[in-house]
């Protein structure tokens, strides 16, 4: 008798059956292009440990935010880059000021762009405090529920300038409660909260520290982020934001916490969203500018990797190359 061999190879000969049997599938429409933005409208800097990624003022980001429709970014996260010269204040109350930075910024895209775009805003108060953490300070830690009305003032004045989603990255306990609330009474009861469900202490972060100058000025940022080692409290993290009534969860870093995001998917019905910070990005960068490695292919590989362990929605400092380059 002849010895059945399983062939699963079968299925990997012909490019096309490859393609079409092939399980994780990108598309531009999944894509989140986070942008850095600066006070002064025509301003443009680089950013070193970030190669292609750019702070822009409200000009310049208008003219790149048309130019990645073109390609098909549908979606941005706006972060604010407040000027060196501004004041900081311990409370971060520039972050929903009158004339505040991002609320001006979204403004400017809603009306350019209308419902061509979504815009999504970090909510946290980090690169306006003068202390550069994400809460108000108490007895020299990180205050919890004083910091809630703060965030949310930051929420609404974001979704009042027209923001399509917030997305409260700041870790605070209860804060997307208060958010809701807050938006809620302001009659923005139709603005969708994006969590930073599940946020790690993580030290990929490190470029975007130096992009948002929001790098904590004494201590870090352990006791409200979570415990790289901690696998299972991200359900219970995510299960409170889902209770105080997040529409979106999200998991970030992305490439190191996979495992993270395939059970977020598994345990939870709202759409999960990853972040691929700016440590990942940087790394590929570097070691492709060394040569070290085939840059288009790990970066398909990683973007893959998301979908494959459950990611809805994509958000990317590659999105832009990824698109113009015609990768996908
Ligand atoms: C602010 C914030 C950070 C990131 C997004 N929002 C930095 C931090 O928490 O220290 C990181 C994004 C990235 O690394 O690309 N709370
Ligand atoms: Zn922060």
């Amino acid at each position: 008798m002849q010895e059945l061999i399983v062939r699963p190879r079968r299925l990997r000969f012909h490019p096309r059956l490859r393609d079409a049997v092939a399980q994780a599938r990108l598309d531009p429409r999944l894509f989140v292009m986070p942008h850095f933005v600066l006070p002064r409208p025509d301003a443009v800097e680089e950013i070193d440990a970030m190669p292609g990624i750019r702070r822009e003022g409200i000009e310049r980001l208008l003219a790149t935010v048309e130019q990645d429709l073109e390609l098909g970014i549908r979606s941005v996260l706006l972060f604010g880059v407040p000027g060196e010269e501004e004041p900081k204040f311990p409370d971060g109350r520039s972050a929903y000021a009158e004339d505040a930075l991002i609320p001006a910024a979204v403004r400017a895209l809603k009306q350019r762009f209308g419902d061509e775009l979504v815009v999504m805003t970090d909510v946290c108060l980090c690169a306006y405090t003068d202390h550069g953490h994400c809460g108000v300070i108490e007895g020299g830690r990180v205050a919890n529920d004083p910091s809630l009305a703060h965030l949310a003032r930051m929420a609404v004045a974001h979704a009042a300038a027209g923001a399509d989603v917030v997305a409260p990255s700041d870790m605070m306990d209860g804060r997307v409660l208060a958010i809701r609330d807050a938006l809620d009474e302001a009659g923005l009861v139709d603005t969708p909260i994006m969590s930073y469900s599940v946020k790690y202490a993580s030290a990929y972060y490190g470029p975007f520290r130096e992009a948002a100058h929001s790098a904590p000025q004494f201590g870090d940022r352990k006791s409200y982020q979570m415990d790289p080692r901690n696998g299972r409290e991200a359900i219970l993290e995510a299960q409170l934001d889902v209770e105080e009534g997040a529409d979106i969860l999200m998991v970030k870093p992305g490439l190191a916490y996979l495992d993270v995001l395939a059970v977020l998917k598994e345990h939870f019905t709202q759409p999960v969203a990853v972040y691929n910070v700016s440590g990942e990005y940087s790394m590929v960068k570097a070691a492709a500018e060394r040569g070290w490695i085939d840059e288009r292919l790990v970066t398909l590989e990683n973007l893959h990797a998301f979908r494959r362990a459950g990611a809805d929605l994509i958000i990317t400092y590659h999105a832009r190359q990824v698109l113009a380059e015609k990768w996908l």
